[in-house]
């Protein structure tokens, strides 16, 4: 579609092709800044009250990162990396995720000398070419959590409790969907097994699936194609194929979330879509009767014990680690209804009239800002009334009135807004008298 815009001064209509959004892409608007605001302060408290440190990654990481962690056959590696090749030469990604960045610079910074865990979290843009829906972008925003250097099933079990905490503060209902995928020897005997099932059904198969057959056969379990349910019900279940080690950690992590009492199901098809996980896997869902909905993960994540290893870092340093899709969180927060006012909320408010008052009301109102009070103001409005209802919207509980007498006089009109009552005091003491009163109201 072609926006037209006009050009008043020249007077005739000219069509301009207004640039549009990227397919994929979203503008978050003021009006959603309660919602971000919630879930990245819920964010920052659990994760600090965890003794989780902040990571700011880059955006961009040579493209090899990805490829040799998430695994070339992937979906993310094979269809949906922004790369590109930079000026000096490199080949080069939007970072489709930031736990390969993580690990990446927990080797570059030599954290292995730090006390392990190495606890870490992150609220950042990730970019995938994903195919655009309801709940998918192309840029999408992450709160993840890693803890590197421990093999500690009570970690598995903590970042569960994380999560489940991190949601009911924000007054969503969860439960997660939990497999363990075992250590990759023992996956190797499984996914034989595994191939030569599904090779007997090999024509049923669509050509996706085929596809998946020879290239990673673990994603025929989660796959979406037709038929696939009622092939799935007969597969080889890989909790059966699990090593001892394995198996007992998993055990472990399902007694302390038993102890938790944290809500779960095991789910043997739960495979993930990335390739560096081993042990421990695990999915977030909104507890909801729509099938859609329930669908969409809300977050995912699990063990990745060799990924360190994988990357030139020093052998056998386990690690595990969740991300959750910020703009699915909000979805699901507003799909059950958890509901923010869409005015931000004020202790004072300031109305001018006339011109005289608003160029004093720039300084008063800078001198409110500078003593840390909280204070909103409507330049733009002339009219008292309208800009007194302003005040009642955002729930001010002083308004502070300012017309040309009062300027005139060196005073200014305080407004208690709940009783109406009105006093008039000198401007230089204002802000003193303001605080004061706001102190005792509480
Ligand atoms: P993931 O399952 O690829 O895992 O992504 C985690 C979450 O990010 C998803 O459950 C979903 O909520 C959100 N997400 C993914 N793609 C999109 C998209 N196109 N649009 C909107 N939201 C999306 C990882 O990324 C792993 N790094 C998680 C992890 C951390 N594993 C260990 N540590």
């Amino acid at each position: 579609m072609i926006a037209k815009n006009v050009d008043a001064k020249a007077g005739d209509r000219k069509a301009v092709k207004t640039p549009q959004l990227l397919r994929g892409f979203k503008d978050i608007l003021p009006g959603e800044e309660p919602y971000w605001n919630a879930v990245e302060d819920a964010a920052r408290n659990i994760a600090t009250s965890y003794s989780f440190g902040r990571l700011r990654l880059p955006i961009l990481e040579q493209t090899s990162l990805f490829e040799r962690s998430i695994g070339k056959a992937t979906d993310v590696v094979e269809k949906e990396m922004y790369t590109f090749v930079d000026p000096s030469n490199t080949r080069v990604t939007l970072r489709p995720e930031a736990t390969a960045g993580a690990a990446r610079a927990y080797i570059e910074h030599g954290m292995v000398n730090k006390t392990q865990p190495v606890k870490m979290w992150y609220f950042e843009p990730m970019f995938r070419h994903d195919r655009p829906q309801a709940g998918r972008y192309r840029q999408f925003y992450q709160f993840g959590l890693e803890a590197i250097g421990s093999s500690d099933p009570i970690l598995d079990a903590q970042m569960i409790l994380m999560t489940h905490r991190f949601f009911k503060g924000l007054g969503v209902e969860v439960k997660f969907l939990l497999n363990s995928i075992g250590t990759e020897e023992s996956r190797r005997e499984y996914i034989m097994e595994l191939v030569s099932y599904f090779k007997q059904f090999r024509k049923r198969l669509s050509e996706v699936d085929k596809k998946r057959l020879t290239k990673n056969p673990l994603r025929l379990l989660d796959s979406k194609e037709e038929g696939m349910d009622e092939l799935r019900d007969g597969a080889p279940q890989i909790l059966d194929w699990l090593d001892e080690d394995s198996k007992q950690h998993f055990m472990k992590v399902l007694e302390y979330l038993d102890e938790a009492e944290v809500p779960y199901e095991l789910n043997p098809y739960l495979v993930r879509g990335l390739d560096y996980y081993t042990k421990t896997v695990f999915e977030v869902v909104e507890i909801t009767d729509d099938a859609e909905r329930a669908q969409n993960s809300l977050g995912g994540g699990g063990r990745y014990d060799t990924l360190i290893e994988l990357l030139g870092g020093r052998e056998d340093t386990p690690a595990i680690g969740i991300a959750l899709g910020v703009e699915r969180v909000i979805m699901a927060m507003k799909n059950q209804g958890v509901e923010f006012s869409k005015e931000r909320e004020v202790d004072v408010f300031f109305c001018q009239l006339g011109d005289a008052s608003r160029k004093k009301g720039l300084i008063v109102f800078e001198e409110f800002r500078k003593a840390g009070v909280s204070i909103a103001e409507a330049f733009g409005k002339g009219a008292l009334k309208g800009q007194l209802e302003m005040a009642d919207k955002q729930k001010a509980k002083i308004a502070l009135i300012l017309g040309q007498k009062e300027v005139l006089d060196g005073t200014i009109i305080i407004r208690d807004m709940e009783s109406g009552a009105q006093e008039i005091v000198n401007i230089d003491k204002v802000v003193a008298i303001v605080k004061r009163q706001l102190e005792m109201m509480g």
